[in-house]
């Protein structure tokens, strides 16, 4: 991952900080008080926020082309106005983000070029493709599945902004989640290579579904400091857990496997068991090895260039009114 702070806010992270700002700080965060964007923060603390809520920002806008690639293809008219208002929604939960990420002294600009660079992280799960309708199907349930099981915590995150972003996020994703859980059931019930279709999106999305969580705690380099600050308030093996103990019965519910021969429930944890992620796939899709890597960033670049235009038209509208406006005075 890397950091877009502006260079004066690096400088700063050299100096030493004042032990009593810190100490403020700590407590207002054991209090459970907002961190808002004047407050004083230590500078870790600012540069894991810009890292966490641009990776997400990126997730989001990155994660808006394997679906958008179905938005021509989609079965019937229904189907096509939906996935067309999540795709949309998908659009404006990373400019939240990205709004939340600057009040932390990054630029927008900044953000974009370190994506487009291949410096910043996206979730490995938008490097997979979509191959069939089901996929779309397995998509809402699966991946906005996950994302709403990460980021309701992140209502009560310590940085005021992005806390504030995510109440509205998590009622759109918990829309997307059950319309992608109706595709599926509507598959479920009907021809058997329907049905066949939807278990084979079952299979391809169950892992990587699972990795969106990120590494095992033990391998996790920040979570142990972002749950002090309250940045993150549960840990990935956590939400991982929970994920797999709602999703099972639900895929169950509509006559569904999922494909592990490991899993089961365990009485005695009160949880499901289940078997080995594959870490290795995980870190060569981390690292740009994924399957559709190449086409995301060349696509988003794309839409980057052809949309500098409306960039330009915007900036010329916005100094034509501020000019008025000062010959007004
Ligand atoms: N994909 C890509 N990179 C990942 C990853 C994943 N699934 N999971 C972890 N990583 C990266 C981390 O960014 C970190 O990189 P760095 O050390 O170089 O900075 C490294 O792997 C180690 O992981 P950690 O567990 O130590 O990192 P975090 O504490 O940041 O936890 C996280 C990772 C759980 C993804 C956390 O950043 C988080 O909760 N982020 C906010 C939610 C988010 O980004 N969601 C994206 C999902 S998709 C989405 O929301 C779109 C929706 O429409 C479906």
């Amino acid at each position: 991952m890397y950091t877009t702070d502006l260079s004066g806010k690096q400088q700063a992270d050299k100096i030493a900080e004042d032990p009593a700002l810190v100490a403020a700080f700590e407590a207002r965060v054991a209090n459970d008080d907002f961190i808002e964007p004047k407050d004083w923060m230590p500078e870790a603390y600012r540069k894991t926020l810009v890292r966490q809520i641009s990776q997400h920002a990126h997730s989001e806008i990155v994660g808006m082309l394997p679906e958008g690639n179905w938005i021509t293809r989609a079965p019937n008219l229904r189907r096509k106005a939906i996935l067309l208002a999540k795709v949309q929604d998908e659009g404006g939960h990373g400019l939240y983000l990205y709004c939340a990420a600057e009040t932390l002294g990054t630029s927008r600009q900044q953000m974009i070029e370190a994506l487009h660079s291949g410096k910043a992280k996206y979730s490995t799960i938008f490097n997979y493709p979509t191959l069939t309708w089901a996929d779309i199907g397995a998509i809402g349930w699966l991946v906005d599945g996950a994302a709403i099981m990460n980021q309701v915590p992140l209502q009560r995150t310590s940085y005021g902004p992005y806390a504030r972003a995510m109440v509205r996020i998590c009622k759109e994703e918990s829309f997307h989640q059950r319309q992608g859980y109706e595709i599926m059931m509507a598959l479920c019930a009907g021809t058997k290579d329907q049905k066949r279709m939807a278990q084979d999106a079952l299979d391809r999305w169950w892992w990587p579904s699972l990795m969106m969580f990120g590494p095992p705690d033990d391998n996790s380099p920040n979570t142990a400091q972002s749950i002090r600050w309250r940045i993150k308030r549960e840990t990935n093996d956590e939400l991982r857990q929970k994920f797999v103990d709602v999703t099972v019965p639900q895929a169950e519910a509509i006559g569904l496997k999922v494909p592990d021969p490991a899993l089961s429930w365990n009485d005695a944890r009160g949880h499901y068991d289940f078997g080995d992620i594959d870490w290795d796939e995980f870190y060569a899709v981390v690292r740009g090895e994924g399957l559709v890597a190449k086409e995301r960033m060349t696509a988003r670049i794309q839409a980057w260039e052809d949309g500098a235009w409306v960039r330009e038209a915007a900036q010329a509208h916005a100094m034509k009114r501020e000019a008025a406006k000062l010959a007004a005075e």
